[in-house]
């Protein structure tokens, strides 16, 4: 599970006890040899599906964009620009080094800021896109992420997602995430700052309902993507396009 570049155990460990925004700066040099950076695979499938749907737009955004996975898979779908937003600086210096060679002509832009409450326009993107970051975003704040997403959207742009289901009660995986959760409530019970990490977050169908409770319409496209991801969805939430005036 992991590359012989990536983080030691130890230094995981250091990172988790830093803080959400500290510890991904230490983590980023080496973040791309880690099973937590979303895979190609996924994000290039993901990619194909949305401009099979007419998804290529001038301006797309990527949020959490980490050291940019996201951005290079939907560089070639946007024409004008395409903006990666990171709370970590570390991230972002990475992922300016990594982009150098992306595919596409769309200009990169990297801000750092948070995905909760952005500096961007109202209606300025006709693709946001966030993957690999729902575990950073607590389950209280999801109704608001929701909120920020739609406001960023264009009348006809598309929200790009990867989720998937609460595994059954007999999966271990489900009792390996809950038993991670409860050591990280323990961990930011007795340490500040806080490191943010859940899993079981954003799942479906609650992120459908927040988009839908958004005005977004929303398709889920099961059997989209290869072993072992499989069971992973990739949801498409569109913003309605404005009916012109009659
Ligand atoms: C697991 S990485 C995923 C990176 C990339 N999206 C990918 O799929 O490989 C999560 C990223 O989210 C960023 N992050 C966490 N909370 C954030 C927030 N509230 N706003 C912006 N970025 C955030 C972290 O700094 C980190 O770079």
């Amino acid at each position: 599970m992991y590359h012989e570049k990536g983080p030691t155990l130890r230094e995981l460990a250091q990172q988790a006890l830093s803080s959400t925004d500290r510890g991904y700066d230490l983590l980023a040099p080496k973040f791309d040899y880690t099973p937590f950076r979303t895979p190609d695979v996924l994000l290039e499938r993901a990619a194909e599906l949305v401009r099979e749907r007419g998804g290529a737009t001038a301006r797309g955004l990527d949020l959490c964009c980490g050291t940019g996975a996201g951005l290079r898979a939907f560089r070639p779908l946007c024409t004008e620009a395409i903006v990666g937003i990171d709370r970590s600086e570390g991230m972002l210096a990475v992922a300016r080094e990594r982009l150098a060679d992306a595919p596409g002509t769309a200009r990169v832009e990297l801000v750092r800021g948070d995905a909760l409450e952005t500096p961007f326009e109202s209606g300025s993107f006709g693709l946001v896109t966030c993957f690999g970051a729902f575990g950073h975003i607590l389950v209280e704040d999801e109704p608001r992420f929701v909120r920020e997403v739609t406001r960023l959207l264009a009348p006809g742009g598309r929200f790009v997602f990867i989720t998937g289901e609460r595994p059954p009660a007999w999966a271990p995986e489900l009792w390996v995430a809950k038993g991670f959760n409860a050591v990280m409530r323990v961990r930011n019970a007795l340490l500040k700052p806080e490191f943010i990490m859940y899993y079981l977050t954003f799942l479906l169908p609650g992120a459908r309902w927040l988009c839908e409770a958004n005005g977004l319409e929303v398709e889920v496209i099961s059997g989209a993507f290869p072993k072992p991801f499989a069971r992973a969805k990739l949801v498409i939430a569109q913003k309605p396009a404005t009916r012109r005036p009659l």
